[in-house]
């Protein structure tokens, strides 16, 4: 099994290309410098000489924020960039595992989203990524979507390192309270993607660690674990100085993971301590 990792300097391209070492599986990564995903005929000849048996295709444009203004630029990468990356799977024979995102729900709904329920994602990252999606089970048949929520890594910047830099400064801090989803470390997830590329076990997956909390939870819980006694202002979305809609529900059904006999990921608490263990 040889494995090639795009945005392999990003929070999971990263994790992936460890746990891979780690597992003594031999894995290429690619970023941008090496591999700009929005260049077809270049990623056809990139896949084409690296000749991987599986494809993580981690590079994607996530700067939910940014994305707003820039709707073009975060379009060419999340749908036209993953476009040229399953068309390039398709003709070199490889497998393609697309990550996705809870962004492609509306959040309206009551109990965890499964992957059969209908996407309709309220920003433009949330609808790139959506028809990335399309693409990906369009172009290569051999592909594994896997939709994922609140990541953090070591590598790369997220909430966890925001909310520590954030109480270094301040006494206390505002967090939005009324947003409910899953932290996913990529390090759990690198596990279960790699999992997923010595199968054939091809179609939509849900993939977070378990449990459920708020942006306020979660940072009480950083704070908890890290000793420190910043105090945690729990505000409504409406106040978060933010014109991005996001879904203020966002839980994934794990049925078609369980299925499929993969493992679930472990909780988001046990993945947290084991993170800020390594900062
Ligand atoms: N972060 C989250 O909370 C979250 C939640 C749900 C799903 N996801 C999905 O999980 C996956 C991994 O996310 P992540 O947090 O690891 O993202 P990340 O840290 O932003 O990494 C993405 C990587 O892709 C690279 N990239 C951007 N444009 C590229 C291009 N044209 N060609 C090649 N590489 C390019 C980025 O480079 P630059 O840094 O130079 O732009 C970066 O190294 C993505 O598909 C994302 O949509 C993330």
């Amino acid at each position: 099994m040889k494995l090639l990792v795009t945005g392999a300097d990003g929070q999971l391209g990263h994790d992936v290309l460890a746990v891979a070492a780690a597992r003594g599986v031999r894995a290429q990564g690619a970023d941008i410098r090496e591999l700009d995903i929005t260049d077809g005929p270049a990623a056809a000849d990139f896949i084409g000489q690296s000749r991987p048996d599986a494809v993580i295709h981690c590079a994607a444009y996530t700067a939910v924020e940014r994305a707003q203004g820039e709707p073009e630029r975060c379009e060419a990468v999340n749908v036209l960039g993953s476009g040229n990356i399953a068309r390039a799977c398709a003709a070199a024979g490889a497998k393609m595992i697309y990550i996705s995102t809870d962004y492609v729900f509306n959040g309206e709904a009551r109990v965890p989203y499964d992957t059969g329920d209908e996407p309709a994602p309220l920003n433009v990252y949330g609808r790139t990524k959506l028809l990335g999606e399309h693409l990906t089970a369009q172009y290569c048949p051999r592909s594994f979507i896997v939709r994922t929520s609140w990541v953090f890594g070591l590598h790369g910047n997220n909430f966890v390192k925001n909310i520590l830099s954030a109480a270094s400064q301040k006494n206390e801090i505002d967090v939005v309270c009324d947003q409910t989803g899953s932290p996913t470390y990529t390090a759990d997830l690198a596990g279960l993607l790699i999992d997923m590329a010595f199968t054939e076990k091809y179609g939509l997956y849900h993939a977070t660690n378990e449990g459920l909390c708020s942006w306020a939870d979660f940072a009480q819980e950083i704070l908890c674990l890290a000793g420190l006694k910043t105090r945690v202002n729990r505000i409504p979305s409406s106040r978060y100085p933010s014109k991005v809609p996001r879904p203020v529900y966002s839980a994934l059904s794990k049925r078609s993971l369980d299925a499929a006999g993969f493992s679930r990921l472990p909780p988001w608490q046990d993945a947290l301590e084991r993170f800020m263990a390594l900062l």
